[in-house]
């Protein structure tokens, strides 16, 4: 069997569009041109090259970016006065701030300042609560990226064994409850974890946010398996410098499908982004 490789980046394609068509319908009824104020801490060069990427993309579909760029020694005080202008501000329908933020800097401070309406990420304590109950809320974009993807290649989500490894905020634990929504049985496993390898063994999704290349082995998965690599790993082979995920790629070939690294979950992370400001856009405004 030869492992389907999941293009994420034309299913991203897909949805940008949509979102562009959004974006000229909200122009066409209001002469308002939806805004995403990304704010970026400091010279972190992986979050440097995710920023420009979320700019770009919106112009593509022809919204409005600002980006705020500041330096790393900048205090959380000034940051947070950032935020409360960016709420205030009319033309602002989604703030993004990048993460990590500086260690002197409370990051979940940062969030939670945020206004829960603008919160295009999905991370403020509002939205998380609103999902976690199932009273809407924003959801998370490489989670919803994930979803999308997996709802794709499977017809049936309810009954399979998932496992999902990370249990960051970002990505690991709103993945799990949207897995769980869909009547998934659902193990999170975690630098704690005992026996990883049992426990991919039985699992027909897996998804990896561990950011750790070739954490999971090919003999690991099971034949039949959906895998999804969130991991975006920077690393050196052959002497040269590449970007690898967190599954051995080429040793799952017996897997049922998987996304490459790059060109899978990336690409979805940002479509669903622009999705998300275009929906709180059209909120806003009454749409
Ligand atoms: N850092 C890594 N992923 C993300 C994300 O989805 N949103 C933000 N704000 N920061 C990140």
């Amino acid at each position: 069997m030869t492992a389907k490789k999941i293009d994420g980046k034309a299913v991203a394609v897909a949805m940008t569009e949509e979102t562009r068509i959004r974006v000229e319908r909200i122009k066409a009824a209001t002469g308002i041109v939806p805004g995403l104020a990304v704010i970026l801490v400091g010279e972190d060069p992986a979050s440097q090259i995710y920023v420009r990427r979320k700019a770009d993309q919106c112009r593509a579909v022809g919204m409005m970016s600002v980006e705020h760029r500041l330096p790393s020694d900048v205090t959380e005080r000034q940051l947070l006065d950032l935020v409360q202008r960016l709420n205030a501000d009319p033309a602002v329908h989604g703030i993004l701030v990048q993460l990590p933020l500086p260690p002197h800097i409370a990051a979940a401070k940062v969030i939670e300042a945020i206004e829960p309406a603008k919160d295009v990420d999905g991370f403020h304590p509002t939205n998380v609560g609103r999902q976690v109950v199932g009273s809407g809320g924003i959801t998370p974009c490489t989670p919803m990226g994930c979803m999308i993807l997996l709802k794709q290649e499977l017809a049936e989500l309810a009954g399979k064994d998932a496992i999902v490894i990370g249990m960051s905020n970002i990505v690991g634990k709103p993945l799990a409850r949207l897995l769980l929504q869909e009547e998934c049985t659902v193990t999170v496993a975690h630098k704690a974890t005992v026996d990883l390898e049992e426990k991919v063994r039985r699992a027909d999704i897996i998804v990896s946010a561990a950011g750790a290349p070739a954490l999971v082995k090919g003999s690991w998965i099971k034949s039949g398996a959906v895998v999804i690599d969130v991991g975006i790993n920077r690393v050196e082979r052959n002497g040269k410098k590449t970007v690898v995920g967190d599954v051995a790629y080429e040793e799952a070939g017996h897997a049922a499908a998987i996304t490459p690294v790059p060109g899978g979950v990336g690409p979805m992370t940002i479509a669903c982004l622009l999705q998300n400001t275009v929906e709180a856009a059209e909120r806003a405004l009454g749409l």
